[in-house]
């Protein structure tokens, strides 16, 4: 009898060659997931992480952002990272994991300071109904930007995933405004028919008096 090695991914799904090609290398290389690669793009173009820098990272899970990151900032760093679900964070000394829920108002507390990078690739679980899924990615975006007027320094940088959709026009008409400069960038290892893209956006206005405006999504 002969046996055929299954295939990975979700039953019933066909093999991705580009799924596969960069989970092998993120498996190769150490990280817990091959989105570290999307971070390492924006890195080499905008050298947003740099030694000694505070780092907020939402939707850490499973860490290969809070990896690279910690890698980047080094021990004279500081990191946070939070998300739903857990992350051990045990081989990485500078690094915080907050388990939590971006959303909740009591999360700007927690963290308890300021931070010269916010970095959210935060993704809804998605339901395949295109516009309801960018909708809910729209709202985790108003969440870290919310977050950002309150937490990020003046002159700060502020990378954000967004599925493009309802919502996304709107929510970079907030953006635009705290911001020097806002671009969007769609790193080569996302896939082409994905809809997500990043925001960046860097050199963070001060509030103005009274604080930004709240969420409209
Ligand atoms: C694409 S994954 C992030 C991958 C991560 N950047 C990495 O490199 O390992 C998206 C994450 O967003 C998190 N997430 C979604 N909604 C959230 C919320 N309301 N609060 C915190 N985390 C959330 C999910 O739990 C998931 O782990």
């Amino acid at each position: 009898m002969t046996t055929r090695k299954k295939a990975k991914g979700k039953p019933g799904q066909a093999r991705n060659p580009w799924r596969d090609h960069y989970a092998e290398k993120a498996r190769k290389e150490g990280y817990p997931a091959r989105s570290v690669y999307k971070l390492q793009e924006i890195q080499r173009r905008w050298k947003i992480l740099a030694p000694g820098k505070k780092v907020l990272d939402l939707g850490c899970s499973p860490g290969s952002w809070l990896l690279f990151a910690s890698q980047t900032v080094g021990p004279s760093g500081k990191i946070t990272g939070v998300d739903l679900k857990p992350v051990d964070t045990s081989a990485m000394p500078w690094v915080r994991m907050i388990t939590g829920d971006v959303t909740s108002p009591e999360l700007a507390e927690e963290l308890g300071g300021s931070f010269d990078v916010l970095l959210s690739d935060m993704a809804p679980n998605t339901c395949g109904n295109r516009d309801l899924d960018a909708l809910r990615s729209a709202m985790l975006a108003e969440a870290a930007l919310d977050l950002a007027g309150r937490v990020l320094v003046p002159g700060g940088a502020f990378v954000c995933k967004i599925f493009q959709g309802d919502g996304f026009e709107e929510f970079m008409a907030r953006v635009r405004p705290r911001f020097g400069k806002t671009r969007l960038f769609k790193p080569q290892s996302t896939r082409t028919a994905s809809r997500e893209i990043y925001i960046i956006a860097t050199e963070a206005k001060p509030a103005p008096e009274g604080g930004w405006e709240p969420a409209t999504v």
